[in-house]
């Protein structure tokens, strides 16, 4: 470990405070070394697509050399494989593995609780306006197909906890078949009161699904405390698991009702062993997947790397909002009423990305123009740029971003405006 749990980790004062002292491998080379990021880019967006280590790319490397050396025995193997990083992947989440089957990603947990669920109350389902688009768009689908419709309950930013579970709870009614609602929304980077809606849902008989996709690694024990029917989180954002790696928690009467989308051998296997079976895939991410959550432990222990990633956004925050405030002559700082670890908000300059695909596309100029990968996020017509930190970042990044990438974000909010 690189500094024991408690210790101070800042070394640097500078007028927007304190920065982080970066991160080494034990070796003492710096923390990025551990991973295969284009050095010629700053990468401050861990958030949407996560980032993963060298180890857990060669693990994965392995695996499919020894899938590709005996197909025929790596296959009717798979199950009992697959069965035992579950095992581990529920360990790490504080989760009971027969509660939890393995999925492709959020989007697909999501998925498997709309492909599933029967018909409940009206048909109405109730999502916030922080939902993941393509979540929420399912279960506008799903309501279709159910003969209700969608109640969207409007969370202001800055809502705190109780302002937020009032905004939730004031659409749940009579009609209500489903409940859909983030644990850390991702445009706008903060948490909703997820504990106390599950008790409520709960108490009146309303399904829960909780998105956790941001949760794991990010937030310690994210299942802890929390009530709730189905929960689905992905691996491969903060925990750094190859690509394809999440989870589905289901806990209540309903789970056994709950199939994978797609129909194979396992069938006929109860939950959760029924997912181990998708017919001929490559399930190396999920076996692999352990590596990476092994190695963050092993070299800095979770909750140390928690802290710095804590530490280094909010420093990234300040420098970047500091040059944003300098160059627009407005505050730049983001109130999000409760704030995730990890992850900051600043507000970006009038004009600029003040929609979804507005944002996009300054997220594509991004790397060729600006020498970074960065997210750009839009809520409420107001544009954002999201700022994610990771162990591998250091105080450079967003200093960087704040000397050589804030003058051009103001020539591009002068051309559109
Ligand atoms: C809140 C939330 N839900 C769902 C997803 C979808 O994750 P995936 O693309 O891994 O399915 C994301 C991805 O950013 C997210 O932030």
């Amino acid at each position: 470990m690189f500094f024991a749990e408690g210790s101070p980790v800042s070394e640097t004062e500078t007028e927007v405070g304190t920065a982080p002292r970066p991160l080494s491998l034990d070796d003492g080379r710096p923390a990025a070394r551990a991973w295969s990021l284009d050095p010629a880019l700053r990468h401050l967006n861990h958030g949407s697509f996560g980032a993963v280590p060298l180890v857990a790319q060669e693990r994965q490397r392995e695996l499919r050399a020894l899938m590709e050396s005996a197909p025929v025995v790596w296959f009717p193997e798979l199950p009992r494989r697959l069965a035992a990083a579950r095992v581990e992947l529920a360990a790490f989440l504080g989760a009971d593995p027969g509660d939890l089957a393995l999925v492709p990603n959020a989007s697909a947990g999501a998925s498997v609780v709309y492909a599933n669920l029967e018909r409940r109350g009206g048909g109405e389902i109730v999502v916030t306006d922080h939902g993941y688009g393509a979540v929420t768009m399912g279960a506008e689908r799903l309501a279709r197909r159910w003969g209700g419709r969608v109640r969207t309950a409007r969370v202001p930013l800055d809502a705190g906890a109780d302002q937020a579970y009032e905004a939730v709870m004031a659409e749940v009614g009579e009609d209500t078949g489903l409940v859909v609602v983030d644990q850390i929304t991702s445009a706008t980077a903060r948490r909703l009161p997820v504990e106390r809606i599950g008790v409520e849902a709960r108490r009146r008989g309303v399904p829960l699904l909780v998105d956790g996709a941001h949760a794991p690694g990010l937030i310690a024990a994210p299942l802890e405390g929390l009530t709730c029917d189905f929960w689905t989180g992905n691996l491969h954002k903060w925990g750094c698991a190859p690509r394809g790696t999440a989870v589905l928690v289901a806990r209540g009467p309903l789970r056994d009702g709950l199939y994978p989308l797609i129909d194979s051998w396992g069938a006929a296997d109860p939950y959760p062993d029924r997912f181990d079976q998708q017919g001929t895939v490559d399930a190396t991410n999920h076996l692999a997947a352990p590596a990476a959550l092994d190695f963050v432990d092993r070299t800095w222990g979770w909750p140390a790397a928690r802290r710095y990633m804590d530490e280094l956004a909010g420093y990234g925050a300040r420098v970047v909002g500091a040059a944003l405030a300098e160059l627009t002559g407005a505050d730049a700082s983001v109130d999000v009423g409760m704030p995730v670890p990890g992850m900051r908000l600043v507000r970006l300059p009038d004009g600029l990305a003040d929609s979804r695909v507005a944002a996009d596309a300054l997220r594509d100029r991004a790397p060729a123009e600006l020498g970074v990968e960065a997210a750009f996020t839009s809520f409420g017509g107001v544009g954002y740029l999201r700022l994610s930190a990771h162990v591998y970042n250091t105080a450079e990044d967003y200093e960087y971003f704040a000397e050589r990438c804030v003058p051009v974000l103001g020539e591009w909010a002068r051309a559109v405006r």
